[in-house]
């Protein structure tokens, strides 16, 4: 399409010479569309609700299947009869299902190794439904409980995910919440002597993207990312009721990497949840997956 369109632009050029108009202004229309979507009507928050609500399902009955020797398209096959089971048409977008070390590639899409018993397994998986999308992400432990380590790596991201959430209200800018996100997952990378010296600097010098080298949202709709500008007139966009985005924070360690405690290497963990904007604070619309770690301990593996 877009050498049709290109095309298109040319001929309407070249017929200038003869008709003696110039050239009509073209304009991207994206960027008008965009804003139509950024704030979405009732009708469309319930829609959304119900990707969300399938994708949450599907996640929570996925984490019971999981067990020791299963195939990562297995599992995959598993989520996505739990989507279509429930009326999804279609995947959100290709599932990422990475056990072990493949968690620190960020859009892995092979899901062709074995679930081991001592892995993570990061689920980054949602549902459409009337054309929304849902999109949520968990990591919990292929063998039902998480080591002493994991668990710590864990805490942190969901720490950080939970005080992201905290700032969600009408009001304020979108890029706070990831100047906040890069604030206190650079913290907790000293933390876990992962990195040196001081959160502003390693922060000022771009160092925490090492571990941390996303966004902590993005809005969410008919797309998954979905079209809007996060910034006016050079400004970052300000919070307002109806707007739905993510919040995701990871932390990933690579398998090589020989500056990081021999312990985290190949651990990699990211959180995600889907909310909207409400007059006073915010709507979690995936709240039913667990996230606390006794909570998904409890479930994982337990599908008869
Ligand atoms: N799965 C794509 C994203 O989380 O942004
Ligand atoms: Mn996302
Ligand atoms: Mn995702």
């Amino acid at each position: 399409w877009d050498t049709e369109v290109l095309k298109s632009i040319e001929d309407a050029k070249n017929l200038a010479g003869r008709s003696g108009r110039g050239l009509l202004p073209v304009c991207d229309s994206g960027e008008f569309l965009g804003e139509f979507r950024i704030l979405k009507e009732p009708v469309e928050l319930d829609w959304l609700r119900k990707a969300c609500q399938i994708s949450a399902e599907a996640h929570i009955e996925t984490m019971k299947f999981v067990r020791p020797g299963l195939n990562e398209r297995q599992v995959q096959a598993f989520l996505e009869y739990q989507f279509k089971s429930r009326m999804s048409p279609r995947v959100a977008y290709s599932p990422i299902v990475a056990s072990g070390a493949s968690a620190c590639t960020l859009h892995y899409v092979y899901n062709d190794q074995e679930c081991r018993s001592g892995d993570l397994l990061l689920i980054d998986a949602g549902a459409e439904y009337n054309y929304m999308n849902g999109d949520i992400t968990r990591t919990f432990p292929v063998g039902g409980k998480y080591s002493q380590i994991q668990k710590e790596l864990y805490d942190h991201v969901l720490s950080v995910q939970k005080e992201i959430l905290q700032m969600i209200k009408p009001g304020i800018p979108f890029n706070s919440l990831q100047t906040r996100a890069v604030e206190l997952l650079t913290a907790a990378m000293v933390e876990l002597k992962l990195l040196k010296g001081s959160v502003s600097d390693l922060v000022r010098n771009l160092t925490y993207k090492k571990y941390y080298p996303h966004g902590v949202s993005h809005w969410l709709g008919m797309d998954t990312h979905d079209s809007g500008l996060y910034q006016v007139n050079g400004e970052s966009r300000k919070l307002e009721p109806s707007m739905c985005f993510t919040i995701e924070p990871g932390l990933y360690i690579p398998h090589n990497d020989e500056s990081a405690p021999k312990e985290l290497r190949g651990l990699g963990v990211r959180i995600e949840d889907d909310v909207i904007v409400t007059e006073k604070g915010y709507e979690n619309m995936t709240a039913l997956v667990p996230k606390e770690i006794s909570d998904i301990e409890k479930i994982v593996g337990t599908k008869t």
